[in-house]
């Protein structure tokens, strides 16, 4: 349950009967700090202030009517400073939503009403290119609202935009072509370095006028749908996905080779589209090309911005094909919500593309577009990540050496383990470390990317947190029962125990502020508090001491066994793996 949620609707309506215009909001916050309770009103102050009312006044009246019907919620309410409303939980009640939540494979966490269909367009690398950086954020940080997302129980589309077309591929298949006559056998291999092999084919187009020549011939050839060039162009697209989908399984994203809706599958629909956005009056001709002008953006000048949709040559463009993209993201797979996730420097293209789209009429104001934009990932001096030499870093060397450095790590801290399970741990935190040191962050800034800080054991890391799950596992061995098997109440006494409890319902309204605001390092906030309020109540309250009475220890053995469910389901949220031991 959203309690949260639930409060906020109880305030909004005892401010309603106090004589507030249906609709204000009560403005429910978890408290910064334990004595201004666990949650906060703040809408008290709004409303007094636009009817004119006393805001204490007003907040004792709310109190008065919030007392009467939430009796068995709260212990107590508190009006505070210029009219605040603390609210303090009743401990006996939140004992009883834990009990429901430990009976639960999904810790008490309720699906969404109603379930939607939502597309999240992430990773999107580009063919003949490696993924870098830039796509990790986007793949992890997509791929962890996308789990949130259907864990609450709607459908998610995810949809690869991977660049899969373009006048670039006219080269790329010009230099394909000669490599086959060298090794013909290279249509069955990989390419290897496709970073490389882009930049070969670059530097041909460049110096050699014949190739040049050719490489545009083959454009022209590949959208009229020469069969040789579609088959070469296939391979490339086939060689790079082959190459980015093991990346994706190493990474333990839930993104398949079905998954892929590249810029190519909007190509077909382009010309009408075009077409339509003529005939509506939105795409004008202006020396040739086709340019629709939108006053809602100002150029340099102060003149409405031209935004072409149409070269002068007859080709399109990127924004054409986001434009294609959005109307069969809502008109073909019936999207309520369409979420973006894409480096915050395409904001502008975003923007022009959707307001033609909405000019237009192809999505409906009632379906949000949302661009989830993120920032770069920095190195220590501050600038953008980059190789020594200063090239674009490799996702899969970053994953090599996430590796090596976790298998180092583990072999000098659990030397005892054997050597099969030090391997799997060391890939748990490898992976979990490089992902969560990006998911931890807001994404909409700039991070630092560091290994020693994101490897670290201890503060708001992977390894931290699935160190924490494996210290509950040890506890259950200790205490010789299953996880799921205790039978006495849960019983809140000691402020350890409150703490910690109070953190634990909380898990659900966190689950869905990810969901709406598509921020991960909400919940990694939430699972590095949990996991602190964890460490806190087990130093303050035994649990596998001698004389320590079994009710007593089963309660405490709850909360532990409640802690391991909502780290290992955020963590599973997150894409991230727990194991056994440490
Ligand atoms: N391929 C693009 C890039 O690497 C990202 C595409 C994002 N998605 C979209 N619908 N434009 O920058």
């Amino acid at each position: 349950m959203n309690i949260r949620q639930f409060l906020d609707a109880k305030v909004a309506h005892a401010l309603h009967m106090a004589g507030a215009p249906e609709g204000s909001a009560g403005m429910v916050r978890p408290s910064a700090r334990a004595n201004f309770g666990d949650y906060q009103a703040n809408g008290v102050m709004a409303v007094a202030k636009s009817q004119g009312l006393n805001p204490r006044e007003l907040a004792l009246k709310v109190q008065r009517l919030l007392e009467a019907e939430l009796g068995d919620v709260v212990e107590k309410f508190e009006v505070a400073g210029p009219g605040f409303i603390n609210i303090f939980l009743n401990p006996q009640w939140v004992a009883g939503q834990l009990e429901q939540a430990y009976g639960s494979e999904r810790a008490g966490v309720s699906q969404a009403q109603p379930p939607q269909t939502v597309v999240v367009d992430l990773s999107a690398p580009n063919v003949a290119k490696e993924m870098h950086v830039g796509h990790l954020r986007s793949t992890v940080i997509g791929d962890a609202v996308s789990r949130t997302l259907e864990f609450l129980g709607h459908k998610v589309i995810r949809a690869n935009h991977i660049g899969d077309w373009g006048t670039q591929f006219g080269m790329l298949i010009a230099h394909l072509e000669e490599l086959q006559k060298e090794n013909p056998a290279i249509m069955e291999a990989e390419l290897g370095d496709l970073e490389q092999f882009y930049r070969e084919s670059k530097t041909h187009y460049d110096e050699n006028p014949d190739f040049a020549e050719r490489a545009r011939g083959y454009v022209v050839k590949l959208q009229g749908g020469d069969p040789w060039c579609l088959q070469m162009w296939r391979k490339l697209v086939d060689v790079t996905m082959v190459q980015n989908q093991r990346t994706y399984d190493r990474l333990n994203v839930k993104i398949r080779p079905e998954d892929t809706m590249g810029e190519s599958m909007y190509n077909d629909m382009l010309p009408a589209i075009v077409a339509d956005l003529k005939t509506k009056g939105l795409a004008v001709e202006d020396e040739g090309a086709l340019v629709v002008y939108l006053d809602e953006f100002k150029g340099k000048d102060g003149e409405p911005m031209g935004v072409i949709v149409q070269k002068r040559d007859g080709g399109f463009l990127y924004t054409t094909t986001d434009i294609a993209c959005a109307k069969y993201r809502y008109e073909t797979l019936g999207a309520d919500r369409v979420l973006y996730y894409i480096d915050a420097r395409q904001a502008q293209h975003l923007q022009h593309a959707w307001t033609i789209v909405r000019k237009a009429g192809y999505v409906p104001d009632t379906v949000p577009l949302e661009h989830h934009a993120f920032g770069v990932m920095l190195g220590k001096d501050g600038k953008p990540f980059k190789t020594r030499s200063g090239g674009t870093v490799k996702l899969s060397d970053l994953l090599d050496e996430a590796l090596s450095r976790a298998t180092a790590l583990i072999a000098s801290k659990s030397p005892d383990m054997d050597a099969a399970q030090q391997a799997e741990v060391a890939n748990a935190v490898a992976i979990g470390a490089v992902k969560y040191a990006d998911l931890s962050k807001n994404r909409t800034t700039d991070y630092v990317f560091d290994w020693d800080n994101m490897l670290s054991f201890e503060g708001n890391t992977a390894p931290y947190l699935q160190y924490a799950v494996t210290r509950i596992r040890s506890i259950f061995r200790k205490a010789g029962v299953e996880v799921t098997g205790l039978q006495g109440a849960l019983v809140i006494n000691e402020a350890e125990e409150r703490a910690l409890a109070t953190k634990l319902v909380q898990f659900n309204e966190v689950v869905d502020n990810l969901a709406r605001e598509g921020c991960p390092h909400l919940l990694c906030t939430y699972l590095y508090e949990l996991a602190g309020a964890f460490m806190t109540f087990y130093e303050a309250c035994p649990v596998n001491k001698d004389g320590v009475d079994v009710a007593v220890r089963d309660s405490r053995l709850k909360l532990c066994a409640l802690v391991a469910r909502e780290l290992e389901l955020g963590l599973g949220l997150l894409g991230i793996d727990t194991v056994e031991q440490m």
